[in-house]
């Protein structure tokens, strides 16, 4: 009788149920994995008998036996080495030498050859799924027992080898569902900076302030040395803390990309994704085989920033117009497709022109003007029109730049952030959004109610072609941000007044 144990794949960032059924039978010699298995699944094989071994059990080479397995549904690629433990464990099974009920259970993990437990990539997405499909118990390697925990409600064994686990199956050892601690998921991010060392540039900490509050995309124009990096690094010190549901989202990203940190197996701290402006499209955006998320599936829920941004490639930039409007990407597979979620607030730098010094009060730019228009083309059309925020970041005087330390303020304009999203929450509990930057054009018709006086300002706007449609929609979102900073229910002029002055671009 062939035995069947269940295993999972993951797919993007969801995971689903693998059989592994294993068929032994007395004949000639012969180990086969059938399954649309890739390499490293077909390797499993020498990793299994050495493992078996180890342990004392007879592996499948030792007697003349044919063993067969096969990994289904066999339409589904399976890819990886977390098929070892099933797979051992299938052989076991169905050559008799052990005995245990494999019904509920899901198990998973890499052997090494003398039967230890290596850890897996996409756990979290596997044990979601395994509680939704009604699974009980999940066996994996020790390493990967906090993140498989972090669901509710499912029996997680964690366990360092593979003669550990034939011992807890058979009942010989008896080991307690892992559980994580409430402190555990707790932390206090240890900030390297303040944006309070950030002399004067308080035009743009408030900018920097807004779009941490509503998630609006911002991008920062300034000579060379203003402090336009050193602006985007203080951003994660005022970024508000991700709600478990937000950080289980996160970590599952993560967790398939193979980045989680092995202490740290819960990412509670917003994304801060930086890539350099040499980053292909499929580093951006995400694909290759298997296809894998890209910065911007990595920035999720948190900052991407692209600094220097007109020297990305033109396509690489082109190709987040989508996402950007989405707060997803779908990548086309071989025979399907995937989407991977991207809700992510862009911040980009730049210096005016190639020299850094088009329009300087006091320095000369060198620039030929064909130099500044292939340049700004860059920075000019629909990408530009994503941006919320715009602002200039000048250089600062000597009188600001030597005063008295601001030293920290990043705490407080945090606290403030985090005001004006719990409003957000409240708002949209219904609604299946968390930030104002998320609202579509019936929720800001609902929620970014204006007077008249502030409607004129912007029939003003619209009709001299300062403001496009998007445009329209998207300064509306930015004064329920700046409405909500202000603890105000309605949005007032004011709060209009300063969403638009972040759009001077349209001016231009
Ligand atoms: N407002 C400021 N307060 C304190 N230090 C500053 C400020 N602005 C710039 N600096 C100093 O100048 C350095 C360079 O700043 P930064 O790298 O942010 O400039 P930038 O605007 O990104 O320039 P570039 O266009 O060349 O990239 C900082 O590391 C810091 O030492
Ligand atoms: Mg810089």
């Amino acid at each position: 009788m062939p035995s069947k144990v269940f295993s999972a794949a993951v797919v993007g960032l969801d995971a689903k149920i693998v059989e592994v059924e294993t068929d032994v039978s007395y004949g000639l010699r012969f180990f086969n994995i059938v399954g649309l298995a890739d390499q490293a699944v077909q390797e499993s094989k020498e990793r299994v008998e050495a493992a078996i071994k180890s342990i004392k059990f007879s592996p499948p080479h030792r007697q003349p036996i044919r063993v067969l397995v096969n990994l289904a549904p066999a339409d589904l690629k399976k890819e990886g080495s977390l098929y070892d433990l099933p797979i051992a464990l299938g052989f076991l099974l169905a050559s008799k030498q052990t005995k245990f009920e494999p019904a509920d259970k899901i198990f998973l993990g890499e052997l090494a050859l003398d039967g230890k437990l290596r850890p897996a990539k996409g756990v979290l997405s596997i044990s979601l799924m395994a509680k939704e499909k009604g699974f009980k118990e999940i066996i994996l390697p020790k390493i990967n027992a906090f993140e498989a925990a972090l669901v509710k409600d499912l029996k997680v064994v964690g366990l360092e080898s593979l003669k550990e686990v034939t011992d807890y199956l058979e009942g010989k050892k008896k080991i307690a569902s892992f559980e994580v601690k409430p402190e555990d998921l707790l932390e206090n991010p240890n900030y390297q900076m303040d944006i309070g060392w950030i002399k004067g540039q308080e035009y743009a900490k408030r900018a920097l302030e807004i779009a941490a509050a509503g998630s609006h995309n911002l991008m920062m124009e300034g000579p060379p040395g203003a402090g336009k990096t050193l602006l985007a690094k203080a951003i994660p010190t005022i970024l508000p803390k991700l709600s478990f549901g937000e950080s289980l989202e996160v970590t599952k990203i993560y967790s398939v990309s193979g980045l989680l940190p092995e202490d740290k197996p819960l990412i509670n701290i917003r994304p801060f994704r930086s890539p350099h402006h040499t980053s292909s499209e499929v580093a951006l955006i995400g694909g290759g085989n298997p296809p894998r998320p890209g910065e911007i599936t990595l920035a999720h829920r948190g900052i991407l920033f692209l600094d220097e941004f007109p020297e990305f490639h033109r396509d690489v930039l082109e190709s987040l117009r989508q996402p950007i409007e989405e707060g997803n990407i779908t990548i086309s597979r071989a025979r399907n497709f995937l989407t991977f979620p991207a809700r992510f607030t862009l911040v980009a730098a730049t210096n005016p022109c190639p020299c850094g010094f088009l329009n300087d009060p006091e320095k000369k730019c060198t620039c030929l003007p064909s130099q500044i228009a292939m340049y700004r083309r860059k920075l000019s059309g629909p990408l530009m029109d994503r941006m919320d925020l715009f602002i200039n970041v000048p250089a600062l005087k000597y009188e600001k730049l030597a005063a008295e330390d601001n030293e920290f303020s990043s705490e407080k304009i945090r606290e403030k952030i985090e005001g004006a999203r719990q409003i957000q929450k409240e708002r949209f509990k219904e609604e299946k959004i968390l930030t104002n930057s998320e609202m579509n054009i019936p929720q800001i018709k609902k929620y970014c109610k204006i007077d008249l006086k502030s409607q004129d300002l912007l029939r003003k706007y619209v009709n001299s072609g300062k403001l496009s449609a998007r445009g329209y929609h998207r300064v509306l979102k930015v004064a329920r941000t700046i409405a909500d900073l202000d603890s105000s229910a309605n949005i007032l002029f004011e709060h209009l007044a300063e969403a638009l002055m972040y759009r001077t671009k349209e001016e231009k």
